[in-house]
């Protein structure tokens, strides 16, 4: 049996980190679950080739569960929004109050694009020589329809995408044959019975365009060894390397880092204090106190987190464990979607490739707010593109965070360049530290019949 991957930091786990807090955390954040994935071979062709790029449209956007939108996005019947990634294109729409469908975006006459962007409509009516379609799919008619004898009306419904619904997202998956949706993201549902993801709307919705590959980038979210290198303002208050990472099912995976803890070589070295008054830097101004001689760093800051965000958002936090109000608690759903369980950072991710180009892809970052429960408004964000030379701090609903986000693409750059000037053979990737990136590479290789 290998025992590749079982070494671990000499620092205190996230385990008994948790497990000192004052407020027990909830049982998906005790869980440990590691599995060795193999020795993963990830070559640097497959972030710079256009044939890879084939192989992914052929085989993997057509054949995945892929999240599409957000429910508040498409709120009344006939809203609709496209999704579209390499060769796939979906009309993603409410067909009835409590119905959605994702039909393939393409006339059945000669192909034409039946919607772009999104809107309300309805019924999809192409622009080209008016063959329409009801809400539903079904075909409502054509003009010279004496000429289309041949055609059978009964069978010209729309072809449609799987759909399913969780945590307040539509996920589709363009293959008829998918298995369900409950079943690919186990055991996703379970992790976040207690954190529903429906009872938050959509705050912040911005993208950026990367200048590297969507795994590349993507692949930067995997893993927390790069924070003291490329985030050095957290070492005092963040702890990457004793982070722990969880490989839970075939297209799931997770990583938890405690805030409140320094990085391992810092540890007894600074003071709990220190370490609070650091942390607390990176809090809106409002929420900070004077910190007191004898602190505890975690509790402290989740008292600030408590009230803070609490009163910001309107809702009401005094039940939450330190674990959810602070930690780092981000899954990843194969093979594009990264939901966070916490609310402190309350925020979600999507990769895709942009366009046809193997070396630029678009990110985006959702912020999903609690909806208020003391009645105050809200608003669902409109979607924000964002070019490869600007700064996520333009984005609005992001400024605070829109610094970290930086540091992390402003390296991608980099990474995509010295990947086509590498002349390595595979990419170097750590045991434990960076196993969501092997495991995902053999999922990844599995969906493209590579091995
Ligand atoms: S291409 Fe759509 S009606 Fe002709
Ligand atoms: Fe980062």
């Amino acid at each position: 049996m290998s025992t590749r991957g079982t070494q671990r930091s000499a620092g205190p786990s996230y385990q008994s980190v948790i497990a000192a807090d004052l407020t027990p955390p909830p049982v998906s954040l005790r869980v440990e679950q590691f599995d060795w994935p193999g020795d993963t071979r990830v070559d640097p062709q497959r972030y710079t080739s256009r044939e890879f790029a084939a192989l992914e449209a052929t085989h993997l956007w057509p054949k995945v569960w892929q999240m599409a939108c957000r429910l508040e996005q498409i709120p009344e019947v006939g809203s609709f929004i496209t999704y579209e990634v390499a060769d796939v294109g979906l009309i993603v729409v409410r067909t009835a109050a409590d119905t959605i469908k994702a039909f393939h975006n393409s006339c059945l006459h000669r192909g034409t694009t039946l919607a772009e962007g999104e809107g309300r409509v309805g019924q999809f009516r192409c622009p080209f020589h008016a063959w329409t379609w009801n809400l539903d799919g079904t075909f409502r008619m054509m003009a010279a329809e004496w000429d289309f004898g041949h055609v059978d009306v009964a069978t010209m419904a729309l072809p449609e995408a799987a759909v399913a619904q969780w945590g307040g997202f539509v996920f589709v998956n363009p293959d008829p044959q998918a298995e369900p949706f409950e079943q690919y993201s186990a055991p996703l549902g379970e992790h976040f019975v207690d954190h529903p993801l429906d009872d938050r709307y959509l705050f912040a919705h911005a993208g950026r365009i990367i200048e590297a590959n969507w795994k590349a980038t993507l692949e930067a979210f995997l893993e927390t060894y790069h924070v003291a290198a490329t985030h050095p303002h957290t070492v005092r208050f963040a702890n990457d390397t004793e982070s722990q990472t969880d490989t839970l099912g075939p297209n799931l995976t997770r990583m938890l880092e405690a805030t409140g803890v320094p990085i391992g070589s810092l540890i007894g070295k600074i003071s709990e204090r220190e370490i609070a008054e650091k942390a607390q830097r990176v809090l809106p101004r409002e929420f900070r106190r004077a910190v007191p001689e004898n602190v505890q760093a975690r509790h402290f800051l989740a008292d600030r987190l408590r009230d803070g965000l609490g009163s910001m958002w309107g809702v009401d936090l005094s039940a939450l464990s330190e674990a959810e109000l602070l930690d780092t608690d981000q899954y990843h759903l194969f093979p594009n979607f990264f939901p966070w369980l916490g609310v402190y950072l309350p925020i979600a991710y999507r990769f895709r490739p942009w366009g046809e180009d193997p070396h630029r892809s678009l990110m985006e970052i959702m912020v999903l707010h609690p909806k208020p429960t003391d009645g105050r408004p809200y608003e669902t964000a409109a979607f924000q593109l964002l070019q490869a030379d600007q700064s996520w701090c333009q984005a609005r609903g992001l400024e605070q965070l829109g610094m970290v986000f930086d540091q992390d693409t402003d390296n991608l750059v980099r990474v995509q360049r010295g990947l086509r000037f590498g002349r390595q053979s595979e990419v170097t990737l750590g045991d434990y530290l960076e196993i969501r990136i092997r495991h995902y590479h053999r999922r990844l290789d599995q969906q493209l019949g590579l091995h």
